[in-house]
């Protein structure tokens, strides 16, 4: 039998295995490289050794002698491409640094030819034979290098609007009987995830079909229509499973169209699978930011005062930020608030989503803030946060939907034994091991998109839920399938599901957390749809009342609606009486404060998430509390982090199981972030130095002996038709701080730079 499943608690479905276990543990996924193309050629991409600059010339006559090479593509006879703005300000692309463009080099590491032959290794070998001058200026690596540029990012990029303010800080500030001052720096971190990132493309006539792990397909489709300048409906991109997202495929990156266009013109199906460095500069990551922490407070612990200063870094040309002041500025009461985002332009290929990216940066350094504040004001830090708690957000005082914080801290403490902890700093130890007991809040905002799907039933309780989602290891087959089973009342078996493909009904990029809130909404109004027809068939003269819409069930009746009497439609009756073998529904679903244009936007790939705290008249987050014990060395200062603890509220848990994968995971993650995370930059040449498996440091099982999840109940019926709040990037936040102030009660020192690792303690 498997690892233990949570007992589901009120408001939580069953955790029932994931739909695509098996598959995936026999090796039967076929992921996109997987995928069979007739009589494929192979690309492998060269990429740039210098950060800027331009190619000064090309000498492909050793590559070419590679028996096998077909073509050798540059910037001099590259396929034309058109220029796809970048997905904040209204495209689709991550970067609009265009490779093959030019001559020119606007990062380590852009693709500056692409080599096409018949095997791999024979790209690979010609690939390595090709020669490149280069005329290299000096790149500005990151902060502090010189030439880089800062500007604020309000009036830059379309989608950070506003620097939240309110009140009179300054004054605040000023006048505040406690205050504190810290700055905090958090480093460049890349996903990277285990599938590389593949592409493969096939043309049949006009028509084009994409292979690639993606975490938008409508947005990589109609992406890649717009640079290739065909229509849309003449791209299909296919992914059934995806291997890892985590933010790295939610925008379309310059391979896709460039492989696209050369299996045109080549006239054959062209594979590439990138290396595992090629994929640090060939798509996006996490930039390092920098903040200011400004804290006022009663002597009581009230804050009176918060200012939150940050800059990040981006590319040249793109101005990407993730602006974590929209959450750090709502997140306590506090009355005069402050705040400024910067993004500083280097050398670099532009970042992008990376795993909760606003809030992993900003959430360290605010609530490693509330940390040193609760230490100055010799209090408790989850009592600080209890005296802050609010139930509605500071900025423009709207109320939270639901905020089971301070439930999450009292839950988790419990199961911590945080009442164990002496709260001086050195005052715990063990043999050689000084102890650090530390906690922070967890937050991420409920995002919902647009979404459409289609459900058909057979008389026999089969039923097929088609949407263009995307499982990206989270559990996205599984919950759909129980939302589907459970409304249309048809055993899980039954129900299958179709995901994964741009030629089914539009759903949302998979980011932002939105997921299993969008296509679980809609794929509950569609069944609906269904359910409402087999109702009128069997009893013409009545409509479906609101008490038929809960109940009526088909097929099976569910144990709670028998007990309260009502009974399953009898199938095949209805089915009798419709006079039809199958019923089969379309719907889309938009949430109520997604803006008009959000069916038409869906269907041409364009991001409308709502939610967070950019809904109309209300604040929409989950919460979690989340707590590290922290075990350094005193002679080697070796650090370990022998146990995480979190509590968790995100409305209804569709599944215990898979939810608490995503929360475990990124409790894990959050401590991967905190201690051992970094891609090092050489400064010198703005370039990636580890970028490997091997030199880029991620936690192995012998790291987090002891992961505990808490998931709590919570009710929210006011964010969307399912009741869910995403969580897939709730628990990976707070713990950067948490273990930081964990080190701190460690030893006294408190580490202001992620990662913290050995050579950081004193
Ligand atoms: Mo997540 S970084 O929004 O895929």
């Amino acid at each position: 039998m498997t690892a233990a499943a949570p007992e589901p608690k009120t408001n939580m479905g069953q955790p029932v295995p994931r739909y695509d276990a098996a598959v995936k543990v026999t090796g039967r996924a076929t992921y996109a490289s997987d995928m069979p193309l007739a009589d494929p050629a192979y690309a492998f991409l060269v990429t740039s050794a210098i950060a800027k600059g331009r190619v000064d010339r090309f000498d492909l006559d050793d590559a070419r002698r590679v028996r096998g090479v077909i073509d050798i593509v540059t910037h001099e006879n590259a396929p034309k491409l058109k220029e796809s703005k970048l997905f904040s300000n209204g495209g689709y692309a991550g970067t609009t640094i265009q490779p093959l463009k030019s001559a020119d080099i606007a990062h380590d590491g852009q693709i500056i030819a692409v080599v096409v032959a018949e095997s791999y290794e024979a790209a690979r070998e010609a690939a390595n034979r090709v020669k490149v001058s280069y005329t290299a200026t000096t790149p500005s690596a990151t902060f502090d290098s010189p030439g880089t540029t800062t500007a604020a990012a309000k009036g830059q990029n379309a989608q950070f609007k506003e620097d939240p303010k309110v009140g009179d800080f300054a004054k605040a500030f000023d006048e505040a009987e406690v205050k504190l001052t810290a700055s905090y720096d958090t480093p460049t971190q890349h996903h990277n995830p285990m599938e590389l990132f593949s592409t493969s493309c096939a043309w049949m006539g006009d028509n084009l079909v994409i292979y690639e792990p993606s975490q938008f397909v409508y947005g990589l489709k109609n992406g890649v229509a717009e640079q290739l300048g065909i229509d849309a409906d003449k791209v299909r991109v296919v992914n059934p499973y995806v291997g890892g997202g985590f933010g790295s495929r939610g925008s379309m990156t310059p391979r896709t169209a460039i492989i696209a266009a050369i299996a045109k013109r080549l006239n054959r199906p062209i594979k590439l699978v990138p290396t595992r460095d090629q994929g640090f500069t060939i798509t996006t990551y996490r930039a390092e930011t920098r903040h200011e922490i400004k804290l006022g407070a009663r002597r009581d612990g009230k804050l009176v005062a918060l200012r939150h200063e940050g800059a990040e870094v981006s590319s040249r040309p793109d101005p990407y930020c993730v602006g974590g002041t929209k959450t750090t500025t709502r997140l306590y009461a506090c009355p005069n608030v402050d705040s400024l985002v910067s993004i500083v332009r280097a050398d670099r290929n532009t970042p992008g989503f990376m795993r909760s990216p606003p809030e992993v940066p900003y959430l360290f350094a605010l609530e490693s803030a509330m940390d040193e504040l609760a230490v100055k004001l010799n209090m408790d830090p989850i009592e600080l946060r209890r005296i802050n708690d609010t139930t509605v957000e500071p900025i423009s005082g709207k109320p939270y939907t639901s905020r089971s914080l301070m439930a999450c801290f009292d839950e988790a403490a419990k199961a911590f034994g945080w009442a164990q902890r002496s709260s001086q700093p050195k005052s715990m130890s063990d043999g050689d091991w000084l102890i650090g007991y530390g906690c922070a809040t967890t937050c991420y905002p409920t995002h919902m998109g647009p979404s459409a799907a289609r459900v058909r039933l057979q008389r026999d309780g089969r039923t097929r839920v088609e949407i263009a989602g995307h499982e990206i290891g989270t559990g996205a087959y599984t919950v759909i399938a129980q939302t589907a089973a459970e409304r249309l009342g048809v055993p899980l078996e039954k129900v299958a599901v179709f995901i994964g493909d741009s030629d089914l009904p539009p759903a949302p990029v998979a980011g932002g957390s939105n997921s299993t809130a969008s296509t679980c909404s809609v794929v509950m109004m569609v069944c609906d749809q269904i359910r409402q027809r087999l109702f009128k068939a069997v009893m013409p003269s009545q409509s479906l009342t609101d008490k038929a819409k809960e109940t009526v069930g088909i097929g099976q009746t569910p144990a709670t609606q028998a007990a309260k009497g009502d009974r399953a439609l009898d199938l095949e009756k209805a089915f009798d009486a419709l006079g039809v073998g199958v019923v089969e529904e379309y719907g889309e679903w938009k949430p109520e404060d997604a803006p008009l244009d959000s069916f038409r936007a869906m269907h041409s790939g364009q991001v409308r998430l709502v939610g967070g705290h950019a809904m109309k008249d209300q604040i929409a987050y989950a919460f979690g509390a989340e707590f590290v014990e922290v075990r350094v060395n005193r002679f080697t200062h070796e650090i370990r982090a022998p146990r995480l603890v979190g509590a968790f509220a995100a409305g209804r848990i569709m599944n215990p199981r898979t939810a608490r994968s995503q929360l475990m995971s990124g409790l894990i993650w959050g401590m991967s972030s905190a201690l051992l995370e970094a891609t090092e930059i050489d400064e010198r040449n703005a370039r990636y130095v580890n970028d490997n498996f091997a030199d880029y440091l991620v936690p192995v099982n012998a790291d987090v002996p002891s992961v505990e999840v808490i998931m709590l109940s919570e009710q929210d019926d006011r964010i969307n038709p399912a009741g869910a709040k995403g969580l897939g990037e709730l628990a990976n936040v707070g713990t950067n701080a948490a273990v930081c102030n964990a080190i701190y009660h460690a030893t006294g020192q408190r580490i202001r730079k992620l990662p913290v690792r050995l050579e950081n303690i004193e």
